[in-house]
C-alpha cells in the first residue's frame, strides 16, 4: 500500500470517528472526503476485486429481510455493488444508489446491469441531508459508509430495516463499532438487531418498530 493510500484510509477514519460523534463535524470533512473518493473512483472496482468476499455479510443479513422491500436506498454506494445485490435479492424493489461524490456516481452509471435500468438509479446526495421523504424506503444499506444516524431513521419506513456492512469488520477505513450502532439507532426507535459475519466481512441488521 502506497504512503498515500495509508494517509487516504486514515484520514476516512478519523472523519468517521469524529463525525459520528459529533455530526455537526461533517462540515469541516465533507469536502475533503468527497475529492478523496472523486480521486478514487477511476480504481474503486480494482479495489473491491481485491476482497472478492466483501459483501457476503450484507446477502446474509438480505436472506433475513421479510417482507421483500420495495423501495430501497444504498447509502454511500460507490460504484454500486450493495445497490446491485441488493436490486438482484429482491427483484421487484425499485433501488436507488446515493453517494457524495459524483465521480462514483458517474461510475456507477456507467457499470450497472442494463437488466436493472428501469428500477435501479444513481443520484449524487448527501446522507447528512437526503433529498427524501419521511419514511420512504423499507430498506435504508450503508456498505463501508459513515451513519448519519438522524437521516436514517427518518428515512426508513416503520417496520423498515437499517443493514450496514463493514467488508473488513474493524479493519474497514471507514468503520463504526455496532455497539455504537446499536446504541444510536435504539434510541430512534430500533427494536430488533441482528449481526452477521462471513470471513472478514460483518453486517448488523437493525428493525425499525412497526407502527401499532
Ligand atoms: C468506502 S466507500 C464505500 C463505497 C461502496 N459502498 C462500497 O462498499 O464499495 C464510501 C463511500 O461513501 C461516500 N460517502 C461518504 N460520506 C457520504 C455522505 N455523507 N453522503 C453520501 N455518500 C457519502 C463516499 O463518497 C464513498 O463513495
Amino acid at each position: 500500500m502506497s504512503v498515500l493510500e495509508t494517509v487516504g484510509r486514515k484520514f476516512a477514519r478519523l472523519a468517521t470517528n469524529a463525525v459520528v460523534r459529533r455530526p455537526a463535524l461533517w462540515r469541516v470533512f465533507r469536502g475533503a472526503l468527497r475529492r478523496q473518493f472523486d480521486a478514487l473512483a477511476g480504481s474503486w472496482e480494482q479495489i473491491l476485486a481485491a476482497n472478492p468476499r466483501h459483501l457476503d455479510a450484507l446477502k446474509q443479513a438480505l436472506d433475513e429481510i421479510g417482507p421483500p422491500p420495495q423501495r430501497v436506498l444504498d447509502l454511500g454506494t460507490g460504484t454500486g455493488a450493495a445497490a446491485i445485490a441488493v436490486a438482484r435479492m429482491f427483484p421487484d424493489a425499485e433501488v436507488v444508489g446515493a453517494d457524495l461524490a459524483p465521480a462514483m456516481i458517474d461510475e456507477a452509471r456507467r457499470k450497472a446491469p442494463p437488466e436493472l435500468a428501469d428500477r435501479l438509479r444513481f443520484e449524487v446526495a448527501d446522507a447528512a441531508r437526503l433529498p427524501y421523504e419521511d419514511g420512504e424506503f423499507e430498506l435504508v444499506s450503508l456498505a463501508n459508509m459513515i451513519p448519519f444516524f438522524d437521516e436514517l431513521a427518518r428515512v426508513v419506513a416503520p417496520g423498515g430495516f437499517v443493514l450496514s456492512t463493514f467488508s473488513r469488520g474493524a479493519q474497514t477505513p471507514i468503520y463504526v463499532p455496532f455497539e455504537t450502532i446499536r446504541r444510536e439507532l435504539g434510541a430512534r426507535g430500533f427494536g430488533q438487531f441482528a449481526e452477521f459475519t462471513a470471513g472478514d466481512a460483518t453486517s448488523l441488521l437493525a428493525r425499525k418498530t412497526p407502527d401499532p
